[in-house]
């Protein structure tokens, strides 16, 4: 295996037009974080980047649908996401911004070495043009039928269904999204990026070289990419928001979101060395971190974003020239919510912030479940039952319950001191070896990027500990062997100690409070699966619980929430009912409607849903049961004005004689709102 000097991970860079959700943090964030943590301990110098995507549509359309600038939104949402990465303990060295300064020169600086180098093809066509909005529409500007699935709200640069890459000239029926409109076709330029002339280093390089080391899902992706054969892609737009082209005749154009982004992550890097530095980054300036060949290069990313990382940018970094390529890119599928696809249109999803506030302190849970339901291989689902049973059984009754174990019971026999490593049996010995050798499996997993095998190994450590107690069984011995259940509780402290180490990658959080309470700060990953981390004698710190149970209502609460959502879905997206047919004047003066007030309501005996209520209609005191109850108490409605039909044949219901029907409007989710007049009427008056 080659060795590096130094690591540069990145993580793809959110879109600051919303907030961050468990979908990102399981696809891209918590897996790099966990390398990222994991390669520190081992005391590799690594740089570790971040930040927002500020550029690009998204952007736009959410200004414009809020009602603000993009500056307003990206200000807005920035904050929001790094306050509440660094809250989950995502460890980034910087969390940068494609609006900074140094971005837009960078950025800049980049097309143009790549302008001045003829790397460009600069071409005139004919595109689409909004006559009302009198801009032209790039990408999520313009929708339309998608070619290729049939899905009617395809963009202009993706279908969000079958997940093709689309360019806007493919839609079928294109409408713009800004009016509504059909659009023209209008004339302009713009530079493409030949990705044609680097298919065979393409090829040569994802195809031969990596085969072997990239994730499949990855390596398929780009596959298909190339065996379609790469075209010419466009790399500015016509567009008032981004970086804008820095060459002669570009007024009103900027780079296209997809070139500026990814430069993003060096000039992140740039950001991070005009500030204070760690001081592991002392020596180092930021070209290290992108052009030395003894540099590991890592993009986390989700699956979207394959095709420009893999297939892109390092078409741009070759064309550039001086720029080494990134080692590898493991990208992961996606995470859905309750079965459903995570949408942010349809806040459909959990929200890091919101989750942040409503489980204080809880920052592992989510981390731990996330990083144990990741979608690496195939895309997954979160639900708040799986959430609650991980922890319940997972966290609480094995990890956290081991910990437990080991340390109330060294409080209670040894004072809260590490007891003397007495004579040592064949279980200890057995014990302590496998103890040896599971830092390695976690390391293997985590270098080859399965964050969930390797936290199945973790567990296995914990579940190592739970045994050996049990075999053990310590509480029932120390009358009559002290030294015995010293030595068992001093093997049990290390296997804590272990965990110490080897969880901080996955639950950091955890991993501090493991820290205080066996009083074990300093210690590397060189140092995990040793057996001698804790000295005899060594005085610990005072017990708390790792993870707490959570509670049923917690749970119900948060499924509420998301019922709550989809019935919101459901009324925005609800159709009105098709009109009935026509019926006559003279037909329509047969009924008989009058305005009435309710005097008195009670529910019907044994019904659910059956009022009866007493009204008076101006001409006389009748009785009507209604079949409102679900939705009005009976005590609220009294004095209520409402509208009658005072000619329909009475009828029994449940034993009562019906005098009429009130009418009532009926919402899309089935729920009832009274028809009543806009002001106080006469009773008896006539609706017509
Ligand atoms: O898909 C996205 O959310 C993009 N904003 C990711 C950009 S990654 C990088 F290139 F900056
Ligand atoms: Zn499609």
């Amino acid at each position: 295996m080659q060795s590096f000097k130094r690591y540069t991970v990145t993580s793809a860079l959110p879109y600051a037009n919303g907030p961050v959700h468990i979908g990102h943090l399981a696809g891209v964030y918590i897996p790099a974080d966990i390398y990222v943590r994991y390669l520190r301990s081992t005391g590799a110098n690594v740089l570790f980047i971040g930040g927002s995507d500020e550029h690009g549509v998204p952007i736009t359309i959410r200004a414009k649908k809020e009602g603000v600038t993009p500056q307003q939104i990206v200000d807005k949402y920035h904050n929001l996401i790094k306050d509440s990465f660094q809250q989950l303990g995502i460890s980034f060295d910087i969390y940068s911004r494609t609006s900074s300064p140094t971005h837009y020169e960078t950025s800049s600086a980049y097309f143009k070495a790549l302008y001045d180098k003829n790397c460009f093809i600069e071409e005139s066509s004919e595109q689409y043009f909004d006559p009302v909005a009198q801009q032209f529409l790039a990408d999520r500007y313009i929708m339309g039928t998608c070619p290729k699935c049939g899905n009617e709200n395809a963009y202009g640069d993706q279908c969000e269904k079958c997940g093709s890459t689309l360019s806007p000239s493919e839609l079928i029926q294109p409408r713009s999204t800004l009016s509504g409109e059909k659009p023209i076709l209008k004339t302009t330029k713009h530079w493409y990026l030949p990705l044609d002339a680097y298919e065979p280093f393409l090829k040569e390089w994802i195809l031969k070289e990596h085969k072997q080391d990239w994730k499949t899902n990855v390596y398929g992706q780009c596959k298909s990419w190339l065996d379609a054969g790469l075209q010419p892609r466009a790399v500015t737009r016509d567009l008032d928001w981004g970086v804008p082209v820095p060459v002669p005749n570009a007024d009103g154009k900027v780079l296209y979101v997809w070139f500026d982004a990814p430069i993003g992550y060096i000039s992140a890097t740039k950001d991070y060395f005009k500030s204070e530095v760690k001081p592991i980054h002392k020596h180092h300036v930021w070209e290290d971190y992108w052009k030395k060949e003894d540099t590991k290069l890592v993009h986390f990313i989700g699956k979207d974003n394959i095709v420009f990382h893999c297939i892109i940018f390092p078409a741009m970094l070759k064309a550039e020239g001086s720029y080494i390529l990134p080692a590898n890119i493991p990208a992961n599928e996606f995470m859905n919510l309750e079965g459903d696809k995570i949408s942010t249109s349809r806040n459909w999803a959990v929200w890091l912030h919101e989750y942040l506030e409503e489980f204080p302190n809880q920052q592992d849970v989510l981390r731990y479940v996330l990083c144990a339901n990741a979608p690496e291989t195939k895309d997954n689902d979160f639900t708040w039952r799986d959430f609650q049973a991980r922890n319940n059984n997972e966290l609480v009754a094995i990890l956290g319950n081991f910990i437990n174990r080991a340390l109330v019971l060294t409080q209670k026999y040894f004072e809260g001191k590490v007891p003397k490593l007495g004579t040592v049996e064949p279980i200890d010995e057995a014990t302590l070896s496998m103890l040896k050798e599971i830092p390695d499996s976690i390391a293997q997993s985590i270098e080859s990027y399965k964050f969930r095998e390797a936290l199945g190994h973790l567990m296995d450590m914990a579940r190592l500990g739970n045994k050996y107690l049990a075999d053990t069984e310590p509480w029932k011995i120390f009358k009559d062997q002290p030294e015995r259940v010293g030595t068992i509780l001093h093997i049990s402290l290390q296997i804590a100690a272990n965990l110490r180490i080897v969880v901080e990658p996955f639950l950091p959080f955890s991993a501090e409070k493991l820290a205080e309470m066996l009083q074990l700060s300093t210690v590397t990953w060189k140092n995990a699966g040793s057996s001698n981390l804790l000295k005899e004698g060594q005085g610990l710190g005072p017990v708390h619980l790792l993870f707490e149970k959570i509670e049923d209502s917690t749970i119900e609460a948060q499924i509420k929430k998301l019922e709550d959502t989809k019935k919101a879905n459901e009324l925005a997206n609800a159709q009105a009912k098709e009109l009935k047919q026509n019926v006559t004047f003279d037909e329509f003066s047969k009924m008989d409607i009058r305005i009435a007030t309710i005097t008195a309501a009670e529910k019907v005996a044994k019904t659910k849903k059956l009022l009866k209520l007493t009204l008076d209609t101006g001409v006389d005191i009748r009785t009507v049961v209604s079949g409102i109850a679900e939705f009005f108490e009976p005590e609220k409605i009294v004095g209520q004005q409402v509208c009658l039909l005072a000619n329909l044949a009475p009828r029994e219901i449940k034993g009562i004689m019906s005098q009429g029907m009130i009418l009532m409007a009926e919402n899309a989710d089935g729920s009832l709102a009274f028809m009543q007049p806009n002001k106080q009427v006469m009773n008896g008056s006539t609706v017509s």
